[in-house]
């Protein structure tokens, strides 16, 4: 069964491809800056770059997050959204916060602390924009049909995402305290709740994809939840390192930042067995792919490389360097870029009646998006490990150190290429699939 409210979660999605092209954009103007070539230098400094890069892929994750919540939750919960306008509405006001907080940072509007860049006036039109959404799907579960264990983790996931985003907006003068609540929004985010949206949105796919009992798959939910806050909320403590607060972090944060991992084995493995237990053959074998894929490549990116600079006696060398850069990349590709993917590839042949996903073009885009950016991942890595040595055991000058190693970014930037031409196709892909309607979602394969 499907509902025609699930229609606004196409447009959530759309404005999502629209900005992860503008973050890759960014990423380029990076890259080549590192190189040398950085003409743009007076209206777009390496500075105002990396933050409208990183604060465009948290747009585009949240916009994809919101568009699998509007598609998730009506099919789980049996009844159409609350109201429809009001969700059109979330999202022209979530388009227009994302843009005038991206002009605002290229006329040098903007909060210094990295990931939480945008200023303090415009985070309470952020708090309103998520609050109606958060009304529309809370709503909506507790009127309709039923509550399953899946559409509560997605519910539970947004909401703490957006209650935990306040410590963000408190303003201090000490740069330590300051730091301190950073990591409550930044750590807790992706290393906590977020990871709880993933759940969802990959337990529904499993569901959906493998045809293997919802009991089953939502008791394996319920151990990647319980993980994720043993290990995720003290983990915290892995920022907390050498930053001014006191030295029992050291061990706290090195504990339980070193159990994390086993969340994301926990979802890797819960995607494996689930796809081979299953005995349903869904025809969308893409929307699989991405699916299994994220559930593997999060382990890698966030599992073993967050893993490879968690402990105190690494992260006293590493921190703050490329090494940073190459996990973050694989990590929130692996994670969430991924999911978000994975739940499109799913839901457009669903939503517009087209079935693409037969074509060459969808299996290329998913393969060249991945080894691009695993080679992205290398490149990060070897001139992260570099400059570890070079600046921090040997002492170099730091701007010294970053000419030695712009060779690496020439390697990035033919990666990054890769990975661009594997987004360039999905998007391809996406607009071809033309506009959702209702016939092709009566249509739907279940
Ligand atoms: C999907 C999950 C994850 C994502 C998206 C992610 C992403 C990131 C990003 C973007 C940063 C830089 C943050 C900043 O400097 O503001 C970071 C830092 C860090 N991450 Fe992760 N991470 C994830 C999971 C993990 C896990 C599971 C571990 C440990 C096992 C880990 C260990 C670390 C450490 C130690 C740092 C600090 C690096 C430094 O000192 O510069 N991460 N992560
Ligand atoms: C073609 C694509 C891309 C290029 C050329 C690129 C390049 C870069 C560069 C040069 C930086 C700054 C590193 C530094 O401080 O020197 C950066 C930061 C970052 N990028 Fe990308 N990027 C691309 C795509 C992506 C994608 C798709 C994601 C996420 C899925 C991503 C996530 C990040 C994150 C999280 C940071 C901050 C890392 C940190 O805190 O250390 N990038 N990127
Ligand atoms: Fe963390």
């Amino acid at each position: 069964m499907k509902y025609k409210s699930q229609k606004v979660a196409y447009w959530f999605f759309a404005l999502s491809m629209l900005l992860l092209v503008l973050q890759i954009v960014y990423g380029f103007v990076m890259g080549f800056a590192r190189i040398g070539l950085d003409n743009l230098h007076d209206f777009i400094p390496f500075n105002t770059a990396r933050a409208v890069h990183t604060n465009l892929l948290v747009v585009w994750l949240l916009s994809g997050f919101m568009g699998a919540a509007y598609y998730i939750i009506p099919e789980e919960a049996q009844r159409e959204l609350v109201s429809v306008k009001l969700a059109y509405v979330q999202l022209i006001s979530l388009a227009v916060v994302g843009v005038v907080a991206i002009v605002g940072y290229h006329f040098n509007y903007w909060e210094g602390r990295k990931f939480l860049e945008i200023p303090r006036p415009l985070d309470f039109l952020v708090v309103a924009n998520v609050l109606l959404f958060l009304g529309l799907i809370l709503v909506t579960l507790f009127k309709g049909k039923r509550r399953t264990t899946t559409a509560l983790v997605l519910s539970m996931g947004l909401l703490f995402a957006a209650l935990l985003y306040l410590p963000g907006m408190l303003p201090f003068d000490s740069q330590v305290t300051d730091s301190f609540f950073r990591w409550w929004v930044v750590h807790l985010w992706v290393e906590g709740v977020w990871e709880l949206i993933m759940g969802g949105i990959l337990s529904f796919l499993l569901i959906k994809l493998t045809g293997v009992d919802r009991e089953v798959i939502e008791k394996w939910l319920y151990v990647i939840v319980g993980l994720t806050f043993l290990s995720g909320v003290l983990g915290t403590g892995h920022h907390y390192y050498y930053i001014g607060v006191n030295k029992i972090w050291l061990i706290v944060g090195g504990i339980f930042s070193a159990l994390e991992p086993l969340a994301f084995l926990a979802m890797a493995l819960f995607a494996v067995n689930m796809y081979r237990k299953g005995e349903k053959k869904h025809p969308n074998k893409l929307a699989l792919y991405w699916t299994l894929g994220a559930a593997i490549v999060s382990f890698v990116g966030a599992g073993l490389l967050g893993f490879a600079h968690t402990l105190p006696q690494t992260n006293l060398y590493t921190h703050g360097t490329l090494v940073t850069a190459m996990h973050g990349h694989l990590a929130f590709w692996g994670a969430y870029g991924m999911i978000v993917l994975a739940i499109i590839s799913y839901a457009l042949p669903n939503l517009t009646g087209r079935k693409l996903y037969q074509s060459t073009r969808g299996r290329a885009a998913y393969w060249l998006s991945n080894i691009g950016m695993i080679g992205m991942t290398v490149a990060f890595g070897v001139a992260g490990v570099a400059q570890v040595y070079l600046e921090r055991k040997f002492g170099m000058d730091f701007m010294q150190v970053q000419g030695e190693i712009s060779v690496h970014f020439v390697v990035l930037i033919l990666c990054a290429t890769i990975f661009t031409t594997g987004i360039v196709l999905y998007v391809i892909d996406f607009y071809k699939h033309g506009k959702p309607n209702d016939e092709a979602l009566e249509q739907t394969i279940d």
